[in-house]
């Protein structure tokens, strides 16, 4: 008997009980939307490349490198393990990433490709490609989106060249031999094995270069706030948000890269910063795209109004037309094993995308309801279709929903109501 495999990209992988990815998640590997020329993913990553080339250019020459053709398909030590991401963490969880088997997985972040990069020697650098998490399902969320991260690396003489006298290390850190130092991150500041002094001026560059960049994007007025966070792979962390049209949006994550990360990888003598954003959000934002799903869209009604622009040119979407949405509920009893908290909804999301495809703009929750009597639990999703290029029919609607309804009734042995 052969072993039980998925193809990606003419590559077989052995699958297991890990294996979640689905084949309409793996027909968005290669699209490439942050290469397109056309399309404002792409606009948005080349502006941000502009702001760092003419941040970081030494006699003409930009002083780092940029990566945008990295393969989504990492090993869950690239993703999770090189970054100290405990074994027990939840962005590990089944429900909330991409597997292709136990050891294998569509990236969640960018930031997965950070210690392969250190090893192989560089210091500077960007990561741009696709990421892939399991989530919701409304305007806002893909399971697929865009990221760029960014690693900055300084060596005691780049970052205090008229301080002789300052280190990046404490004296009781002996930098050849980081192992026998436990680095802890109790203190809220830093890390114990780096100066007050180094954090705080790494720290105010991070910040400075950051904001600059924001101001760049959406100009000198753009209301911004700070806000501390936690990663596993930095420390002190911290997330920016932005006000806009009356919300704070976040729209990145940041820190100073934990020191085992760049001891592992080689350098010992560096301090870093790192930081991630998202393309989506930056460019839903800056050229007005109500839908997540309008960034895959080839139609040239919205492909068109990218189209040979000047890259800071302001440009505002409009709308080509607005065809009407269509809502059907589902509801269905849950098998006596499962409850309506045990119910893996992500697992029926991605169904639903699997059958309905990017017609689906949002499943919400409607109802949860458990039969006084019986016992049984019961839940209602409401689906919203809609196309973005043509009116839907309702009986297109329907075969499509009665196909979504039997697909469940399989998958989950549910009883519709
Ligand atoms: N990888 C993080 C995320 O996806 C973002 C991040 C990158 C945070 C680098 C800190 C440093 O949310």
């Amino acid at each position: 008997k052969s072993m039980p495999t998925v193809k990606i990209n003419s590559t077989e992988f052995i699958s297991d009980d890990y294996t979640n990815v689905t084949p309409k998640i793996i027909s968005y590997l290669g699209r490439n939307l942050h290469l397109q020329n056309d399309n404002p993913l792409s606009i948005v990553r080349q502006r941000i490349v502009q702001y760092f080339y003419k941040s970081f250019t030494h006699r003409g020459k930009p002083t780092f490198s940029v990566y945008d053709n990295l393969s989504p398909i990492v090993s869950t030590k690239q993703n999770f393990d090189d970054l100290l991401i405990p074994v027990d963490h939840p962005s590990r969880a089944k429900s909330d990433c991409y597997y292709i088997n136990k050891d294998m997985l569509l990236r969640a972040h960018m930031t997965a490709h950070q210690s392969e990069l250190l090893r192989s020697g560089l210091n500077n650098f960007l990561m741009i490609g696709d990421v892939y998490r399991r989530d919701e399902i409304d305007s806002t969320h893909f399971p697929v989106f865009h990221q760029l991260d960014v690693v900055r690396s300084q060596r005691k003489e780049q970052l205090f060249p008229n301080h002789p006298d300052l280190d990046i290390f404490e004296p009781t850190f002996d930098k050849e031999r980081p192992h026998l130092f436990t680095n802890t991150i109790t203190d809220p500041t830093k890390q114990s094995c780096h100066t007050l002094e180094a954090t705080k001026l790494m720290e105010a560059q991070l910040k400075n270069h950051l904001i600059g960049l924001v101001q760049v994007l959406f100009g000198d007025d753009i209301k911004y706030r700070w806000v501390d966070a936690y990663f596993p792979f930095t420390h002190p962390s911290w997330e920016l948000e932005i006000y806009y049209e009356n919300n704070w949006l976040e729209v990145l994550g940041c820190g100073i890269v934990r020191n085992e990360i760049l001891a592992n990888a080689g350098p010992n003598n560096t301090i870093a910063y790192a930081f991630g954003l998202g393309l989506e959000r930056l460019a839903m934002a800056l050229y007005k795209i109500p839908d997540i799903r309008l960034m895959w869209s080839q139609d040239s009604g919205f492909l068109t109004q990218f189209q040979n622009k000047e890259l800071n040119a302001k440009i505002t979407y409009k709308p080509v037309s607005v065809y009407p949405q269509c809502t059907n509920d589902i509801s269905f009893w849950l098998p006596e094993n499962i409850t309506i908290d045990t119910f893996m909804s992500n697992d029926f999301y991605d169904l639903v995308r699997d059958i309905g495809g990017d017609i689906i703009e949002q499943v919400k929750l409607k109802d949860k309801f458990i039969h006084p009597k019986t016992k049984k639990h019961s839940l209602c999703f409401s689906i919203v279709y809609r196309h973005l290029e043509r009116t839907l029919t309702q009986a297109e609607v329907n075969k499509i929903h009665k196909d979504i309804e039997n697909a469940i009734v399989s998958a989950f042995n549910v009883v519709i109501r």
